[in-house]
């Protein structure tokens, strides 16, 4: 079940834009409707204003309707600057945005080069977050 997305992660992968780290993130999330949004890195000459691809699949989602609380899953591969697939996590930032929109519910899954996922929570990978309920 978990390995459906990694071909299409790979295929994904060549839309991402990183000519300053080389390195090529793609990731897929599902939603709590069967929903599913793509989104890449994409890199920027002002390095800051650099957006993961996981933060971009996910406001993809915002953008088409998808509500707080809605995500569910989160698949993510990586290329390095030398061609090879590999394992990433989630950045800071991008699990903030991921607990945020899961409610705290949704699973990462990592795979590396062999189409292995690494299954984590959220929750796992971000502790007491903070899901803006106290603002
Ligand atoms: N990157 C992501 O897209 N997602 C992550 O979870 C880690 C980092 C991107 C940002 C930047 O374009 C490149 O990887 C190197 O940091």
């Amino acid at each position: 079940m978990s390995k459906q997305y990694y071909q299409a992660l790979i295929e994904l992968l060549d839309q991402s834009y990183a000519p300053y780290s080389g390195f090529n993130v793609a990731s897929i999330i599902e939603c709590e409707n069967g929903e599913v949004f793509k989104g890449v890195n994409v890199e920027s000459a002002a390095y800051p204003t650099t957006i993961c691809a996981e933060r971009n699949a996910i406001h993809n989602a915002v953008t088409h309707g998808i509500k707080k609380g809605e995500v569910q899953a989160v698949y993510i591969l990586a290329r390095n600057d030398k061609g090879q697939l590999i394992r990433a996590f989630p950045c800071g930032s991008c699990r903030q945005v991921i607990a945020e929109q899961s409610s705290n519910n949704a699973t990462v899954y990592c795979y590396d080069e062999h189409g292995e996922v690494a299954e984590h929570s959220i929750s796992e990978l971000l502790p007491h977050a903070f899901l803006g309920d106290e603002l």
